[in-house]
C-alpha cells in the first residue's frame, strides 16, 4: 500500500472514530467505539498488522503516521470521558438527592412488660444472696402440686386452688410450690433457689384476680436455718425493693406445708405507715406467704428433718408489679394495650 493511501485511510479512520466518540451520549458507548478502533481487532490495530505489507522504506513514515492517529484518537477519548463522566456525575447529584433537614424515621424500641420488670428485680435481690434461679412445668402432677406439700385429697386447702383438671392426677400448677418439691428430690443440699412462674386457678377475673397469673417461689434448705434466717432474709429482699425504710411484719397464717407459716407486710412505701388511700388506712401492705418447711414435706421429699431444716416463701408477681407501679386494676397487665405498656 502506498503512503499516500494509507494516509487517507488513516484520515478516514481519525475522522470517523472523532466523529463517533463526539457523539457519544454514554460511557459505554464510548468504550465500544474505543473497542472498535484501538482494541485487538479494532481498525487502527488492523493498520499496524497491515505494515508488514508496507515497503521496507516507508515503513517508518507509516509508523510515525498510525502513531500520530492513535495520540489523536486517545486524545479525544480522555476528552470526551472526562466530559461524560463529570456529566454523569451532576445528573446523579441532582437525582439523588438526600435532604438531610426531613426528620429521621423514629424506630421503636420495644421494652420490658412490667411484670418482667418486677421479676428481674425480685431475681436480682436473690441473686445477689446467692440463690439459684430454677424452673418447673406448668402442667403439674397433682403429686407434686398438692400431695407432697401435705395437701392430701379432701384437704380443705384444695378447695381454695380449684384449678383446672388436664387428668385427675394431672394439673395447671396452682402455686409455684411444687418446685420446692421437686428441687428437694433432687438431694443436692443445701439449697437456695428462687422459682419463678406462671400458676393457674378457676377464679373469675376481676380487678384482683386472674384465672392465670405468676409467682415467685423461695426456698432455703441447709443445717441450722431458723426462723430468724427468715425474717432476716426477706426483711432485706423487702428493704431492697422497697426503699431502705421499709419495715416488715410477721402475722401467724396457715400453710398446710410450712410450719410454722407466716404473712409477711410490708410498712406502706406510699405514706411511710401513716394510712393512705394506698393501705387502705392501714399503714401495712400484705406482700407474701412464708415459713419453715414442714418436717413431713422433708420426709416425703427424701430429706432427714432432724438433719435440716429450711424456710421457704412466696411471692404474687402481679402484687409487686402492681405496687411499683401503682395500678388498680390487674386486668392491665394482660390486655396488652401498648399505651398502658408503654409507660414502664
Ligand atoms: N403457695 C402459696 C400460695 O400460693 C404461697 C406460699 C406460702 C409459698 C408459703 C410458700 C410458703 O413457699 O412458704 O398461696
Amino acid at each position: 500500500m502506498s503512503e499516500i493511501s494509507m494516509q487517507e485511510k488513516l484520515s478516514a479512520i481519525v475522522k470517523n472514530a472523532l466523529d463517533s466518540m463526539n457523539g457519544a451520549q454514554t460511557l459505554d458507548a464510548l468504550n465500544d467505539i474505543r473497542v472498535n478502533v484501538l482494541g485487538k481487532k479494532g481498525e487502527l490495530t488492523a493498520v499496524l498488522k497491515g505494515m508488514k505489507d508496507v515497503a521496507p522504506e516507508d515503513r517508518p513514515k507509516v509508523g510515525q503516521m498510525v502513531n500520530e492517529a492513535r495520540d489523536t484518537i486517545e486524545k479525544t477519548l480522555e476528552t470526551v470521558k472526562t466530559k461524560l463522566e463529570s456529566e454523569k456525575l451532576e445528573r446523579q447529584l441532582a437525582e439523588e438527592i438526600i435532604d438531610v433537614t426531613l426528620p429521621a424515621r423514629k424506630v421503636e424500641v420495644g421494652h420490658r412488660h412490667p411484670n418482667t420488670i418486677a421479676l428481674e428485680e425480685v431475681e436480682r435481690i436473690f441473686i445477689g444472696m446467692g440463690y439459684e434461679v430454677v424452673e418447673g412445668p406448668e402442667v403439674e402432677y397433682d403429686l407434686y402440686n398438692f400431695e407432697k406439700l401435705n395437701i392430701p385429697a379432701n384437704h380443705p386447702a384444695k378447695d381454695e386452688q380449684d384449678t383446672f383438671y388436664v387428668t385427675k392426677d394431672i394439673v395447671l400448677r396452682t402455686q409455684t410450690s411444687p418446685c420446692q418439691a421437686r428441687e428437694m428430690e433432687k438431694g443436692r443440699l443445701p439449697i437456695r433457689m428462687l422459682s419463678p412462674g406462671r400458676v393457674f386457678r378457676s377464679d373469675e377475673v376481676d380487678a384482683t384476680h386472674s384465672p392465670s397469673f405468676h409467682q415467685v417461689e423461695g426456698l432455703v434448705v441447709d443445717k441450722n436455718i431458723t426462723f430468724a434466717d427468715l425474717k432476716g432474709t426477706l426483711a432485706q429482699f423487702a428493704k431492697e425493693l422497697f426503699g431502705p425504710e421499709t419495715k416488715t411484719k410477721f402475722r401467724p397464717h396457715h400453710f398446710p406445708f410450712t410450719e410454722p407459716s407466716a404473712e409477711m407486710d410490708v410498712s406502706c412505701f406510699k405514706c411511710g405507715g401513716k394510712g393512705c388511700r394506698f393501705c387502705k388506712g392501714s399503714g401495712w401492705i400484705e406482700i407474701l406467704g412464708c415459713g419453715m418447711v414442714h418436717p413431713h414435706v422433708f420426709e416425703m421429699c427424701g430429706i432427714d428433718p432432724d438433719e435440716y431444716t429450711g424456710f421457704a416463701f412466696g411471692v404474687g408477681l402481679e402484687r409487686i408489679a402492681l405496687l411499683k407501679y401503682e395500678i388498680d386494676d390487674m386486668r392491665l397487665l394482660y390486655e396488652n394495650d401498648y399505651r398502658f405498656l408503654k409507660q414502664f
